[in-house]
């Protein structure tokens, strides 16, 4: 039994901690690189921005997210019971530090099976989302203040991973077929010749956040070769290679070097749920195991592992992904035709051939912010582009918005593209 005494004494314990702890800014006790980390925001963190302000329904077209109708639910909820019904406790327990391996051995089979070597379970780390494999690439391999070379522009969430591990983010310019070699080599001889590490170039070759660009298989040469030639490490991020509407995208780096110099990093996100939480990063097992000691957080959870392998090795996964494949083909068709009307003179784009994202490059002097600001009057959200850029702004790329289709049902794109056009014309015509 508690006695009355303990009660008196626990309560001056209580009023002690308060007055210790109450007032007593908790930033000052982060470490230097949390105090530095950038500020978080909605896209960074793959959510809508904020909530419109309007009388009409809200549609968003904010966050690289998949469709919200045709998640494989039952298929998923069918795996996870026969998980649990088999015998023993081991989906309960810990699982290692790599993963679940049949699962590993899976997603070798599944996305790598172009791959000379087709990866076995022993090129794979599993992690928290490809968010965690490129937090777990940085945490084994940035060094405070080494140079991380990006495209720009760039997925915001790995912005603010590279710069939260005091990693120097240095961006380089993309054209029609990639990231540019001539600004990638001037700006490697400018910090090499300083003396500058630069460890990492982190690319998006296929379907880029956000422009949904793919790089040709010419560039994919180059820049292997240049990167070779400069001993920097390519990390290579496959989030959306899966979903192209037509023809299989050209190889991935990693496909054309047998892995070597290569640290590609994949997820379930996009091809399943963003919810999920189950990425990995691939590469050759020796860089593997380099990786294996930074890990710290008693790996990921053997249940959800377990239940994505039960729903992959039962044969469903294929032919899901083959249906987003056409899903998201014909959204982003609908949404790019709802809009061509207001594209003279509002916007040029260039329409992917897969992923989620159209990136509108805005014309007569409309800004991102400005023609988000009134979208959302009308209750359209979505990211200006000035979010994709490290600086934060678009510089001499000018003015744009990303606007993701994924999500929404593809009957509200025509609505999207109409108040989207309403919003062009505010914009343009002050208000
Ligand atoms: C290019 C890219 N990489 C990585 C991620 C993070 O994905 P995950 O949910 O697998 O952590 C995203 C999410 O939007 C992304 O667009």
């Amino acid at each position: 039994m508690t006695e009355r005494s303990d009660l008196t004494m626990s309560s001056r314990a209580a009023d002690a901690a308060r007055d210790a702890w109450d007032r007593f800014p908790a930033l000052h006790t982060a470490n230097a690189a949390t105090q530095n980390a950038p500020a978080s925001n909605a896209t960074a963190w793959g959510l809508s921005e904020q909530a419109p302000i309007s009388n009409l329904p809200p549609i968003s077209l904010g966050g690289g997210i998949p469709d919200a109708d045709t998640q494989p639910r039952a298929e998923l909820l069918a795996a996870m019971q026969r998980v649990l019904d088999a015998p023993g406790d081991a989906p309960l327990v810990y699982g290692g530090p790599q993963g679940f391996e049949p699962l590993r051995r899976e997603i070798g089979a599944y996305f790598a099976s172009r791959h000379p070597s087709q990866p076995g379970a022993d090129w794979y780390l599993l992690t928290n989302g490809a968010a965690g494999a490129i937090e777990s690439v940085c945490a084994s391999f940035i060094d405070p203040g080494d140079v991380v070379i990006t495209e720009i522009p760039t997925f915001a969430g790995s912005l603010r991973t590279m710069r939260g591990k005091q990693a120097d983010v240095i961006g380089v310019g993309m054209d029609d077929e990639g990231i540019r070699l001539d600004e990638l080599e001037a700006t490697l001889d400018r910090l090499q010749s300083a003396g500058r590490t630069v460890k990492l170039i982190y690319t998006q070759p296929t379907f880029h956040n956000p422009t949904g660009l793919t790089m040709t298989l010419r560039r994919r040469l180059d820049l292997i070769e240049l990167a070779a030639r400069r001993r920097v490490l390519l990390m290579e991020d496959h989030a959306y290679s899966e979903l192209y509407f037509d023809e299989p995208p050209p190889p991935t780096l990693s496909e054309l070097t047998d892995g070597f110099g290569v640290l590609t990093v994949g997820t379930f996100s996009k091809v399943i749920a963003t919810g999920l939480r189950v990425g990995w990063v691939q590469a050759r097992p020796d860089w593997i195991q380099a990786m294996v000691p930074a890990r710290f957080d008693m790996g990921n959870s053997p249940l959800l592992h377990r239940m994505l392998h039960e729903y992959m090795v039962h044969g469903d996964f294929p032919q899901h992904v083959e249906q987003m494949r056409q899903l998201y083909a014909h959204k982003a068709k609908t949404l790019a035709s709802a809009l061509e009307p207001y594209q003279e003179p509002y916007y040029e784009v260039a329409e992917p051939s897969g992923g989620f994202f159209l990136w509108l490059r805005l014309r007569s002097g409309l800004t991102g912010d400005r023609v988000r600001d009134e979208a959302q009057r009308d209750g359209l959200s979505f990211a200006s582009g000035n979010r994709f850029y490290p600086g934060g702004d678009g510089g001499a790329d000018g003015e744009s918005v990303r606007l993701a289709y994924s999500w929404p049902p593809t009957a509200v794109l025509e609505d999207a593209a109409e108040r989207l056009g309403r919003a062009f014309h505010r914009a343009a015509n002050g208000g």
